[in-house]
């Protein structure tokens, strides 16, 4: 893909979300298999499906918000029902709880859709003009990587409150596309629905540009000799590589993080797929934009922060301080520091014949400014990552390297 075609807005995201990931998901033996149906998947040329729609009564449904857009909101809740939006794999599964009585609903009509890289969230094709753009994340309880992608009451609750929560932080890097609506179909305690995720990062900035952030160093499956659109971008401002790559990318994935989890105790999941970075129109890397918010919440540092818990469950799933501190492990030294900044570090060296332990160096230093008391939280010599054999729910079972942290 040619970096110039990266202003073309949603047609370009969408290219990237579904064709600029190749050779990204090598992290784990799990990353790059799917139960999806072939047509459904991201990397296929089926450039659109539909996803069934039904109007659901309201006291049927429950519904959560975190300041949706009020025409959002007027489309989805309506006078006659609640637009209840079902994958059409997932419609056509007999297997799934409550889906005669959701099957029983008049139906309405069918919402045109294409999927992002996680398969599972879609992105509308067409809304009316007083509805702004949005995805869909569905409830699609086939397994994708690691985990069977069930979208549960439990986990849509806690991504809007999360996506209400993160409206408090403030930091001039950091930007977030809120899933600002979601609706469960009551059937019981596993009662499932949607979440809608606004495509407008909030704060709003107008002249910004998206790039998830494994296209900057994923190959284009269609453009095989393409340069990586980091290569692109660093080439095109006559860039010092490794600055620019620590400077305007790295460090501002590292502050945002510790930055939610310090003031917020919100556990970002801040891989390559959770995170975009937002360009100006001169193509340099104004914020980074976070997506996807069923993440572990840290109960002791909402504590310390006098912040309450607004969270269904138990929060991090973790009573230890021991078990604490392997979450934060595994979702900073694996998601962040393995999932993403290994590649990154990777194109540097492949492309500029770089140093990868420069890189790390300077990202350790960067991590230690922006989580002064990180020893206290993390463990301090080794690393945690999810056990080779661990359930597809996320009853997570973690095992310990024995290998000292690399990017801290
Ligand atoms: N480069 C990548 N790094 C990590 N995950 C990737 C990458 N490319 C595609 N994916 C896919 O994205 C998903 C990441 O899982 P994660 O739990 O973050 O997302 P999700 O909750 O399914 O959806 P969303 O991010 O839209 O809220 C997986 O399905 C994984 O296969
Ligand atoms: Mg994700």
């Amino acid at each position: 893909m040619d970096l110039a075609a990266v202003f073309q807005g949603k047609q370009a995201l969408l290219y990237m979300e579904r064709y600029v990931d190749e050779g990204a998901r090598t992290y784990s033996s799990l990353a790059g298999q799917t139960e999806a149906a072939p047509r459904y998947r991201p990397e296929r040329d089926t450039p659109a499906f539909e996803l069934v729609a039904v109007d659901a009564p309201r006291d049927r449904v429950s519904v959560f918000r975190a300041d949706p857009s009020p025409g959002l909101l007027q489309h989805f809740v309506r006078p006659q029902g609640v637009l209840f939006a079902v994958h059409p794999e997932t419609w056509a599964n007999d297997a799934v709880e409550g889906l005669g009585d959701i099957r029983a609903l008049p139906r309405t009509m069918p919402i045109r859709v294409a999927p992002t890289a996680s398969t599972r969230t879609v992105l509308a094709l067409e809304h009316p003009e007083n509805v702004p753009g949005y995805f869909l994340k569905l409830h699609y309880p086939v397994r994708i990587s690691r985990f069977n992608r069930e979208l549960r009451l439990k986990n849509i609750h806690n991504s809007v409150a999360v996506s209400r929560d993160l409206a408090n932080l403030q930091f001039e890097k950091f930007a977030y596309l809120p899933d600002t609506l979601g609706v469960a179909f009551r059937v019981n305690e596993k009662s499932w629905g949607f979440l809608v995720r606004e495509t407008r990062a909030r704060p709003f900035a107008a002249g910004r540009f998206l790039i998830p952030c494994f296209a900057l160093y994923a190959g284009d499956l269609n453009h095989p000799d393409a340069s990586p659109l980091l290569v692109q971008m660093i080439d095109r401002m006559a860039a010092e590589p490794v600055s620019f790559v620590v400077d305007r990318i790295l460090a501002p994935v590292v502050e945002c993080w510790a930055r939610a989890a310090r003031e917020r105790g919100i556990l970002l999941e801040s891989h390559a797929q959770n995170t975009l970075l937002e360009i100006d129109r001169d193509c340099v890397p104004r914020r980074v934009v976070h997506r996807d918010f069923d993440v572990w919440v840290d109960p002791g540092a909402r504590r310390r922060a006098g912040l309450g818990m607004p969270f269904l469950g138990r929060g991090m799933a973790a009573d230890t301080d021991e078990a604490v501190r392997q979450h934060y492990s595994l979702v900073y030294d694996q998601f962040i520091g393995h999932h993403f900044f290994d590649y990154v570090a990777g194109v540097l060296k492949s492309h500029y014949g770089v140093d990868e332990e420069i890189v790390r160096a300077r990202v350790r230093e960067v991590f230690h400014h922006a989580f002064p008391d990180a020893d206290r939280l993390f463990p301090v010599r080794t690393m945690f990552k999810f056990r080779t054999e661990s359930p597809p729910n996320r009853n997570v079972l973690l095992e310990d390297m024995r290998q000292p942290p690399v990017w801290r």
